[in-house]
């Protein structure tokens, strides 16, 4: 159990290990390392499966409210009352249910209808229902590139210092397969060209069990409950020291793996039972990730396809002892943090608090054996700070109100990692700095 009177070197060791993620809230807590504001926040939401009025109909009848839920997600993130209005909305793979290749362009459009009400960037992702599985297949992957863009299959975005990377893993397909190829060339490619900025990837498909694994191919009950290959995941583990986590869907089920420093975290979606989405905070030396989900009137236990009714009993593994814990994940799977080492943690470059309005600064931070030239051209009021890594307040440089350049110096203590943080009217950045003596 943990003492409050933790030592420090104990937290550090204790942060680095996935099995006490309960405790590291209260831990940080403990030590005042909570930062106040993440340099950004975002919202992951696959399995939606949203349909058309017109396609919901017998036999591809799917799950209960999906409109309802999805309003529910597009509602708490444009009107702030679980979290403040996030940054952008990623949804990986089943945002539409499909089901017959006709149906999917009609499921499209309804999903793209009702994104139009939403107000921050969405970043989309293929899962096998937006294909049916026919990866690579031009007449199944039509509606989705009309509706997101033939550039949406395998992408990547840049926000606040963190490289996002969206792969399509629709497909249950061999790496011989041309879609295969092609994405893992661009993503080698991708990877070898920004080996050290941290990464976060979404995918629709898990790339490891993230159950049991027997127990996971039976509940499931499909073989795709994770990739079919590794090539993919072998790639990614070549840059285990930049990228933090992998999202993804597809088994509506909610769980967190750590395999080989990368986090692995699915989300269940709101299609059937627990009905997550995923709120992630970011912060310059770790990450907060809370599950939440639409209304309860929405969610129905009925449509666990992990159990009862599906099957005429509820799953269970040796690490989720009850059904629902096998579906929704033990609570340290539905919040946690993940504590960023050095080669991980992030920047904030170009991150603005107040996205609206955002504009490019002038801002650099010259590191020499003496210390940190700061300069910058803040307009309007600033304040100047510098930062540990681990969000401790080191020092007020300066404060005021000008238009001209600034430039100040400062020599930290001891040698190490710092953040200088400069806070303007049209937002917040952040330059990372090494200091060695
Ligand atoms: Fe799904
Ligand atoms: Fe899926």
């Amino acid at each position: 159990m943990l003492k409050p009177k933790l030592s420090r070197k104990n937290f550090l060791k204790l942060v680095g290990s996935f099995g006490a993620l309960t405790l590291i809230s209260r831990a940080k807590r403990a030590y005042g390392l909570i930062q106040s504001d993440p340099l950004f926040s975002f919202v992951v939401a696959p399995d939606i499966h949203v349909q058309h009025p017109d396609s919901a109909v017998a036999p591809n009848i799917s799950y209960p409210f999906v409109e309802e839920k999805f309003n529910a997600i597009i509602s708490d993130i444009n009107n702030g009352a679980q979290f403040p209005t996030p940054d952008f909305f990623m949804a990986p793979g089943d945002m539409v249910h499909g089901g017959l290749l006709e149906l999917l362009a009609p499921d499209h459009q309804k999903y793209a209808e009702m994104l139009a009400t939403l107000t921050i960037p969405h970043y989309p992702g293929v899962g096998n229902h937006e294909n049916k599985q026919y990866q690579g297949i031009a007449a199944y992957e039509a509606a989705y590139k009309s509706t997101f863009g033939s550039d949406k299959l395998n992408y990547t975005f840049t926000h606040g210092g963190v490289m996002f990377i969206v792969l399509d893993n629709s497909g249950y397909i061999l790496d011989s397969h041309a879609a295969a190829i092609a994405r893992d060339t661009w993503l080698q490619t991708l990877l070898q060209n920004n080996p050290s900025i941290p990464k976060i990837i979404a995918c629709h498909i898990p790339l490891i069990p993230l159950r049991e694994e027997s127990v996971l191919a039976a509940s499931f009950g499909f073989t795709s409950y994770k990739m079919r290959t590794t090539k993919m995941l072998n790639i990614i583990e070549g840059y285990s020291d930049s990228v933090i986590a992998i999202f993804t869907g597809h088994l509506h089920l909610t769980g967190v793996k750590l395999r080989n420093s990368i986090y692995h975290i699915g989300v269940s979606g709101t299609a059937s039972y627990p009905c997550h989405y995923g709120h992630v905070k970011v912060f310059s030396d770790h990450i907060d990730i809370k599950m939440y989900k639409p209304p309860q009137t929405y969610v129905d236990q009925s449509r666990n396809i992990h159990g009862i009714p599906r099957y005429t009993f509820d799953y269970t593994d040796a690490d989720h002892t009850t059904g629902e814990a096998y579906v929704a994940g033990n609570p340290d799977e539905q919040e946690f943090t993940i504590a960023l080492p050095v080669s991980k943690q992030i920047s904030g470059e170009t991150i603005l608090e107040n996205r609206n309005k955002a504009i490019p600064i002038k801002f650099s931070v010259i590191s020499d054996q003496q210390g940190f030239l700061i300069s910058a051209e803040p307009k309007g009021k600033y304040n100047l700070t510098v930062y540990s890594t681990d969000g401790r307040l080191i020092k007020n440089l300066a404060e005021g109100s000008l238009n001209n350049k600034i430039e100040h110096t400062f020599r930290p203590q001891s040698a190490g990692a710092y953040f200088v943080k400069l806070q303007t009217e049209s937002g917040i950045f952040y330059r990372k700095a090494f200091f060695s003596k």
